[in-house]
């Protein structure tokens, strides 16, 4: 070959390899692609009843993200016991009940607990109540001194005080801005939040957390389909719903699943396998979560498989600058969760996210709810920042990063009080 031809392709490839690790944030760079119809079958067949959405249509999108993205989990497990660590009837200055509970869970001689940190409006009975994990314990959530510091692993943070990946009280109250307690708890709605890290360590090893106590004899590694860290954290939301169940304190019937971030790709996840959820809030959940994957604008799924490798199941890295593949779409993620109110939050200057791409899948979803009589998105254009939408399926871009605000929770708590009082 001459010189010249080699050179080339020698450019063409290199300029592949830039062109595709260069993120998009240009609206005119999308790729055109075709949007997974909600309501053809993978056969082709139009459902046009709830009726086949249950039987023929939510079946099958369940089972393809089941086995490829974020993982089966392969048995199931029950609470072995559940234990009160710690409870006061006046918390929050009286306005509260706090409740910390341990559920403790075993196989094959292994052992995984978490707690789980409660608070109860004293003023209302039946309150419908908020649950989300937390990233860094529970005793960040709130300056409350008698919330327990968890003894898990925890990722570093400097502006926290944590180090050898230890949690401290040093941390105490560090994420207080994220959680809007005080509003919840006035407006008359429960909080519970766990410590994520407790359920499964977020870091490439799932020799550890819930994973290990599942695995077969000799096995150190999730199957291809079987599940990764999301799909774990998404487990331990539906085993607290166990314990709600059996808490005649708790509402079970109103419970709704909130997540930021990563872990509101969880809440998304555990909210479209556990039907028993009221409802659910993802905030800023962008790639693998809420926003589109085919758009690829903002985190692709190459870079987040790249960046966080034991989030989702191992057969999602076939679609790693391979989307056009992807039989499905998030918004058919969030088809799963209807006719179950569902709240889908972006931020504008959260790009990394898509929030363009989080709305479209509130819009694309809508299909599916409004088979059920239900308000979703509709024909409506995406809306102006801090301009909420509170239907069924409720949007809003608020201005600002990529945060859990008191902006935020206001308007979740205008959204429940439509829907779940
Ligand atoms: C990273 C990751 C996102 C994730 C976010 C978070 O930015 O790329 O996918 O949502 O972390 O969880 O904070």
């Amino acid at each position: 070959m001459k010189i010249p031809v080699l050179l080339t392709i020698l450019l063409f490839l290199v300029s592949m390899s830039i062109s595709k690790a260069q993120t998009i944030y240009n609206e005119n760079e999308v790729p055109l692609f075709e949007v997974p119809n909600p309501l053809i079958t993978f056969k082709g067949k139009t459902i046009s009843t709830t009726a086949d959405w249950e039987k023929l249509r939510r079946p099958e999108l369940h089972a393809f993200f089941k086995d490829n993205v974020y993982g089966r989990v392969p048995k199931n497990l029950k609470i072995d016991s559940y234990h009160i660590l710690e409870q006061d009837d006046n918390a929050l200055n009286g306005k509260a009940l706090r409740r910390q509970v341990e559920l403790t869970f075993t196989h094959n001689n292994k052992k995984l607990s978490f707690t789980i940190l409660l608070y109860l409006p004293k003023h209302v009975k039946n309150a419908a109540l908020f649950l989300g994990y937390n990233f860094y314990g529970n005793h960040t959530i709130t300056e409350d001194e008698a919330v327990i510091i968890s003894s898990a692993w925890s990722n570093n943070n400097e502006e926290f005080g944590i180090e050898n990946n230890t949690l401290t009280a040093a941390s105490r109250g560090k994420r207080t801005n994220r959680w809007a307690i005080e509003k919840i708890i006035n407006a008359g709605y429960g909080l519970a939040t766990i410590y994520y890290g407790e359920v499964d360590p977020d870091k490439n090893d799932l020799s550890d957390g819930i994973h290990h106590l599942l695995y077969s004899e000799n096995q150190n590694q999730p199957k291809l389909e079987e599940w990764g860290s999301i799909a774990a954290w998404a487990w331990g939301l539906s085993k607290a719903m166990d314990y709600f169940e059996i808490n005649p304190e708790v509402d079970a019937s109103k419970v709704i699943v909130f997540g930021h971030s990563r872990l509101g790709k969880s809440a998304l996840w555990a909210g479209a396998n556990d039907q028993r959820f009221a409802g659910v809030i993802s905030n800023n959940s962008g790639c693998g979560g809420a926003s589109m994957s085919k758009r690829t604008f903002g985190e692709t799924i190459a870079v987040i498989n790249e960046r966080f490798p034991h989030w989702f199941c191992t057969n999602f890295k076939e679609y790693n600058n391979n989307e056009g593949a992807l039989a499905v779409d998030q918004h058919q993620l969030l088809a799963l969760i209807a006719p179950r109110p569902l709240y889908v939050a972006s931020a504008k200057e959260d790009r990394w996210a898509d929030p363009k791409g989080e709305f479209l899948s509130t819009k694309y979803a809508s299909s599916v709810y409004e088979l059920y009589g239900k308000k979703g998105i509709g024909n409506m254009e995406m809306p102006n920042t801090n301009s909420p939408i509170h239907n069924t399926v409720a949007y809003h871009i608020r201005t600002g990063k990529h945060d859990v605000t008191d902006y935020d929770w206001e308007q979740y708590i205008k959204w429940a009080n439509t829907h779940f009082k």
